[in-house]
């Protein structure tokens, strides 16, 4: 198995992705530490590992403070006696427009998901370091991230932070062997059961019954399991030379993601007044603007639900 003797943390993997995740981080060999803020759905996940001939064991605390992640960082030390790989997928959403959304619900989505992540990785970054044998840091980005979605601005600047900090970290961890990716899931959980655009796919998989080939081929909608897969290789000795990438996944779909490069660039000597700007920017710049959002294709009618 390609994770033999190698140590795993994934975070948030009660249920959903990092269930996944955590499921067949074991089935490729690894031992992993689940983690969850809920003690029933982390010991059910414990349980499904070790069902399997699988090893796992749980930290049921909230990712987000340095606590929580020496935490993390000493179970999978103290347990298997090392760590090899990090999957930092906790999240939550709150969900509201900018003009309504609150300090807390700001705050919440920033701690769980880009603090979160930047303690846990800062921690295993510490630690793997010092083992001196190179590591894995998986972590978790959004299509939101990468393009904005109405109602997102928390998740949003959260998900493009994350993206951000593993373009800095594929440089600073180079030289220790510890490559540092984003994975950009897309898949039907809890998280997005409630989006109505989904709700065709959402039911399919709920009924155990093959999602419809619209969503897992044009829109890249899955399940959980579609995503694992990718996460495990990334984990892999195969995966080595793959290092501050943001690499989407989901249903039949796999795309690499740009990251962003200047599309317009143009000289002036002794700068860019207002005048010049005036003149100048909509031939210049103003052909070449660039649009935002995700461009969803039309559902077809059969596929179509009532919103709830
Ligand atoms: N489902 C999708 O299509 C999709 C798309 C893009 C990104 N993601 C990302 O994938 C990750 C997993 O999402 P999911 O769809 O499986 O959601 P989910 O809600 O099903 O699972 C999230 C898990 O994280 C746990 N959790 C929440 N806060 C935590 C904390 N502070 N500490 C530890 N655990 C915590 C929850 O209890 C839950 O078990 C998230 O980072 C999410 O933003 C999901």
């Amino acid at each position: 198995m390609s994770l033999d003797g190698k140590v795993a943390i994934v975070t948030g993997s009660g249920r959903g992705l990092g269930l996944a995740y955590a499921q067949e981080l074991a089935r490729q060999g690894a031992s992993v530490v689940v983690n969850d803020v809920d003690a029933a759905t982390a010991a059910e996940a414990v349980a499904s590992i070790e069902g399997t001939g699988g090893k796992a064991v749980a930290v049921v605390a909230p990712v987000g403070s340095t606590e929580t992640a020496k935490q993390l960082v000493r179970t999978a030390v103290d347990t298997y006696g090392r760590l090899d790989i990090l999957v930092t997928n906790a999240g939550v959403l709150r969900d509201t427009v900018l003009w309504k959304m609150s300090d807390d619900d700001f705050d919440t989505v920033i701690g769980v998901h880009l603090r979160g992540t930047f303690t846990t990785v800062r921690e295993a970054a510490i630690h793997l370091r010092e083992q001196g044998e190179g590591g894995r840091i998986i972590t978790i980005g959004s299509p939101t991230g990468q393009r904005g979605t109405f109602g997102q601005t928390n998740y949003a600047a959260a998900k493009a932070g994350i993206v951000g900090m593993v373009r800095t970290w594929a440089q600073e961890l180079k030289k220790a062997g510890i490559t540092a990716n984003v994975v950009i899931p897309v898949a039907a959980t809890a998280m997005t059961a409630t989006v109505p655009y989904f709700a065709a796919a959402v039911e399919a998989d709920a009924a155990g019954e093959p999602m419809p080939a619209f969503f897992r081929h044009d829109l890249g909608f899955g399940t959980s399991d579609d995503v694992a897969g990718l996460v495990a290789y990334l984990a892999s000795d195969a995966a080595a030379g793959v290092t501050g990438q943001a690499i989407g996944v989901g249903g039949d779909r796999l795309q690499l993601w740009s990251h962003p490069e200047p599309v317009v660039t143009a000289y002036r000597d002794g700068g860019w007044t207002y005048d010049a700007l005036e003149d100048e920017f909509p031939t210049l710049v103003g052909e070449s603007l660039q649009s935002v959002g995700e461009r969803f294709p039309a559902l077809p009618e059969e596929l179509q639900r009532p919103r709830p």
